[in-house]
C-alpha cells in the first residue's frame, strides 16, 4: 500500500513556533505509523515563499526577500530535525521544479477557458493573503476572526479562475465522499460555504513582482494560494514523474482549520479542471491557544522559543504533549506548565515509572536476567486481551487522524500495566518459595508489556525505541506493529538494566519567571540541576508508594549530627482545603510554636479536609520553602505509605504545636 501525506507549506515570514509545529508532528506520527504497517510512505512538507507578506517582512528587515526566506527556511529545517520529523521531501515554492509546474498548469487552465482575464476591484488582506468582497468586511477590516487587520483596496487587471463552474461538481463529490473533509464539523462548515455560492477567484496580481510570473503575460504574478496548493503535485513531479504516478492522489492533506477553505474549494476545483483525481482526505485540526484563549502566533507576540522547549524537555515529550493535548475537532491549550503536567503525570509517573519499576524488579529478583515464564493466570490473560483491544482501537484512531485518541487508548494499556504490578505484588511473591514460578511469569510479562508499550508509542515518540532496546539488552529492533498484541516475543535469558529514568520528573520552578502560571506541583522534581535534598522531599510525597517503600534501598548512613539538622516539630492543623485543579494537593494552615504556616501536602486523595482539622502532625520545620501551584509551602508533613495506602503521622498525646520530635 502507498500512503501520501502532506502538511501545509509554511510561510517563512517568521520562524516556526509550537503552534505551527503541531501539524507537522501530527503528520509525522501518521507517516511513522504507516511505515510501521509496511506501507510505502511519502511525507511532504515545505515552505510557501511567494507571498506578498514575505516581501513586506523582508523589506522591513532591510534584506532582499530571497536572503530573508533562506534564513527562515533554515530555521524550519532545524526545528523539524530537532522534533525528529521524518519528511521525505521538503518543497520550496521558489524552486524551479515547482515554478515550472505552476506555469504549466496556469497555461493549461487558461487554454481550457477556466482562467480568463478581467479586472479585480475589491479588497485584499495581505496577512491572510485573501481577497474579500466589500460586503464580507467587518467594520471595514479583514473578516477573518483571527485577523481583523486592515485590508487594502485593489483595482487591477487580473486573471480569474472559474470556481463557479465547478460548484455543483464539488458538491456532488462531497455528497459521494463523506470522508473527504474531516472531521465532520469542518465538512459541515464547508458545505454551508459552498452552498452559499462560489464566486470566481482572482488568481493574479500586477502590483508587485515577487512570485511566479504568468508565462504568457509576465506583468502578472500568480496568486499565492493557487501557486501554493500546486506544491502537492509539483513535488511529486507532475505530470510525468515516477513519484506522481506512484503516490497521487494524496491520502491525507493535514492542516489547521483556518486553511481548510482553500483546500476544500480551490484545490479540488484546480484538480477537477485538470481532470486528475482529488485527494482522499482533507483533515482540519484545531489551533493551539494560549491560556487566555488567544491563538499562538508571531504577530500576537506570544510565541515561546521552540528550540529552548525541546532542549528543556526533549523532543519526545514535546511531541507527546502536542499530540495528546489537542482533541479532535477542538482547540488545544498550550502553556509550559501544561507541558510539565503531562510530562510528569503521563510520561514520568505512568509510562516511565512502569518501565523503571519492572526493570528494577528483574534486576533485584533475577539478577537482571529475564526469566522463562510459567503458566499464565487470569491477570496475564487480561493484560494480553487488553493489548488486542487497544491495538485495534489505536488503528481506528490513526485512520481517523486522531493522535490524541490513539494516545488515550494506549494509556489504557499503560495504566493496566501499572495496575498489574500492584495486583501481582512481586515483592510479596519474592518472599515465598512456592511462588517463584509465578514471579517468573510476572517478571517476564512485565518485560513484554514494555515491548508492547514501546511499539504502540513509537509513531509518537520515535526517540523511545532505541532507549528501550538498550535497557532490554537488545541490539535488534523490537518495533514491529503486528507484534503489538503478540506475546512471548522476547527471549528469556536477556540481560536487562535498570538504567536511567526514561522521563525524569521536572520541576518547572527552576525555569519559572515571575509569572504566577509557572508553578510547580509536588513531585515535579528530579532534574539534575535541582538540589538532591529538595528532590528527595518531594519524591516521598508523590512517587507511587509501592515503588518507594518496597524497592527504594535504605539510604546511605548518616551521622547523628546530620540527623540533628532536621527540625521536626509537632504542628496543629488549623484548617485544610483542597488545592483547586489538582486531585493530590491539600493546603494546610498549621500552628507551630505560636506561628501559623502554610503547608501544601500531597495527601488530598487520602484525607477529607475535615479529617485533618485539629489533628497534630509531624512537620519538617526547617525545610526550605518552595512554591507549589502558586502557593508558598513552608515545610512538609510526614506520612507513611505502602501501595495505595497512605497515613499521615499523627501525635495523639497532649503535646502542643511546636514540641520537638526527635
Ligand atoms: N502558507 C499557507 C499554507 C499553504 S498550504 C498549500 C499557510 N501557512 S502558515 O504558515 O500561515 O500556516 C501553516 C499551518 O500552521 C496552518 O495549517 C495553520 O493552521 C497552522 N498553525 C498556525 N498557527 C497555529 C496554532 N497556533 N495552532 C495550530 N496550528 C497553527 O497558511
Amino acid at each position: 500500500m502507498k500512503y501520501y501525506i502532506t502538511t501545509p507549506i509554511f510561510y517563512p515570514n517568521s520562524s516556526p513556533h509550537i503552534g505551527t509545529a503541531y501539524t507537522t508532528v501530527a503528520a509525522d506520527a501518521l507517516a511513522r505509523y504507516h511505515r510501521l504497517l509496511g506501507d510505502e510512505v511519502y511525507f511532504l512538507t515545505g515552505t510557501d515563499e511567494n507571498a506578498q507578506k514575505i516581501v513586506r517582512t523582508a523589506e522591513s528587515n532591510h534584506v532582499d526577500p530571497r536572503t530573508y526566506v533562506d534564513g527562515v527556511v533554515k530555521r524550519f529545517k532545524e526545528l523539524w530535525k530537532a522534533l525528529d520529523i521524518s519528511y521525505d521531501d521538503f518543497i520550496r515554492t521558489t524552486e524551479e521544479r515547482h515554478q515550472n509546474v505552476v506555469q504549466q498548469i496556469f497555461t493549461k487552465l487558461y487554454e481550457k477557458g477556466d482562467i480568463y482575464k478581467s479586472e479585480y476591484s475589491g479588497w485584499y488582506c495581505t496577512p491572510c493573503e485573501t481577497f474579500w468582497l466589500e460586503n464580507k468586511l467587518v467594520e471595514g477590516k479583514c473578516p477573518n476572526v483571527d485577523c481583523g487587520r486592515d485590508v487594502e483596496l485593489l483595482k487591477e487587471e487580473s486573471y480569474f479562475f472559474r470556481l463557479s463552474k465547478y460548484q455543483d461538481a464539488l458538491l456532488k463529490h462531497l455528497a459521494e465522499h463523506l470522508e473527504f473533509i474531516q472531521p465532520v464539523s469542518r465538512r459541515n462548515e464547508m458545505l454551508r460555504f459552498i452552498e452559499s455560492g462560489l464566486e470566481d477567484l482572482c488568481v493574479s496580481r500586477t502590483t508587485f513582482q515577487w512570485g511566479i510570473k504568468v508565462p504568457f503575460d509576465p506583468k502578472h504574478v500568480v496568486y499565492v494560494w493557487l501557486d501554493a496548493l500546486i506544491n502537492y503535485i509539483s513535488a511529486l513531479g507532475y505530470p510525468d514523474g515516477e513519484n506522481y504516478k506512484r503516490y497521487w492522489p494524496a491520502d491525507v492533506h493535514i492542516m489547521g482549520k483556518d486553511i481548510v477553505r482553500f483546500h476544500a474549494v480551490i484545490w479540488p476545483i484546480i484538480l477537477m479542471a485538470l481532470d486528475i483525481p482529488l485527494p482522499k482526505v482533507i483533515y482540519g485540526h484545531g489551533w493551539y491557544l494560549t491560556k487566555d484563549g488567544g491563538k499562538i502566533s508571531k504577530s500576537r507576540g506570544n510565541v515561546q522559543d521552540s528550540f529552548e522547549l525541546i532542549q528543556r524537555y526533549g523532543s519526545d515529550a514535546i511531541r507527546y504533549f502536542l499530540l495528546r493535548e489537542m482533541q479532535v475537532g477542538t482547540d488545544g491549550t498550550y502553556s509550559e506548565d501544561n507541558v510539565v503536567e503531562r510530562l510528569n503525570s503521563d510520561l514520568a509517573n505512568d509510562f516511565g515509572n512502569f518501565v523503571s519499576r519492572s526493570l528494577a524488579m528483574v534486576v533485584k529478583y533475577r539478577n537482571g536476567i529475564v526469566p522463562c515464564p510459567g503458566q499464565d493466570g487470569a491477570q496475564e490473560r487480561e493484560v494480553k486481551a487488553l493489548s488486542h483491544e487497544v491495538k485495534k482501537a489505536v488503528e481506528k484512531r490513526f485512520e481517523a487522524c486522531d493522535p490524541a485518541g490513539a494516545l488515550e487508548e494506549i494509556w489504557r494499556f499503560v495504566s493496566r500495566c501499572n495496575k498489574y504490578v500492584d495486583e501481582t505484588a512481586p515483592w510479596v511473591l519474592a518472599k515465598h518459595e512456592e511462588e517463584q514460578e509465578h514471579l517468573d511469569t510476572v517478571l517476564y510479562t512485565f518485560m513484554e508489556c514494555i515491548r508492547v508499550m514501546a511499539i504502540l508509542t513509537a509513531p509518537f515518540m520515535p526517540g523511545l525505541p532505541p532507549r528501550i532496546c538498550a535497557l532490554l539488552g537488545l541490539d535488534e529492533g523490537i518495533i514491529r506493529w503486528e507484534e503489538a498484541d503478540q506475546w512471548g516475543i522476547l527471549k528469556h535469558g536477556l540481560k536487562v538494566e535498570k538504567g536511567e529514568q526514561l522521563f525524569p520528573r521536572i520541576d518547572i520552578s527552576q525555569y519559572a519567571t515571575a509569572e504566577e502560571t509557572k508553578t510547580v506541583e509536588l513531585g515535579q522534581t528530579q532534574d539534575q540541576t535541582i538540589s538532591k535534598a529538595q528532590d528527595q522531599d518531594q519524591k516521598e510525597l508523590t512517587e507511587p508508594p509501592a515503588l518507594c517503600s518496597e524497592f527504594e534501598p535504605i539510604k546511605e548512613e548518616i551521622s547523628i549530627e546530620d540527623f540533628a539538622k532536621l527540625d521536626l516539630r509537632v504542628a496543629k492543623i488549623l484548617s485544610a482545603e483542597k488545592v483547586e485543579k489538582t486531585d493530590k494537593l491539600m493546603k494546610l494552615e498549621v500552628e507551630v510554636a505560636g506561628v501559623v504556616r502554610t503547608v501544601v501536602s500531597g495527601i488530598a486523595k487520602h484525607y477529607a479536609p475535615e479529617d485533618l482539622v485539629n489533628q497534630y502532625v509531624v512537620l519538617v520545620a526547617n525545610l526550605k520553602p518552595t512554591k507549589l501551584r502558586g502557593i508558598m509551602s513552608q515545610g512538609m508533613i510526614l506520612a507513611a505509605s505502602q501501595g495505595e495506602v497512605l497515613e499521615v503521622l499523627m501525635v495523639n498525646k497532649d503535646l502542643p504545636g511546636g514540641a520537638l520530635v526527635k
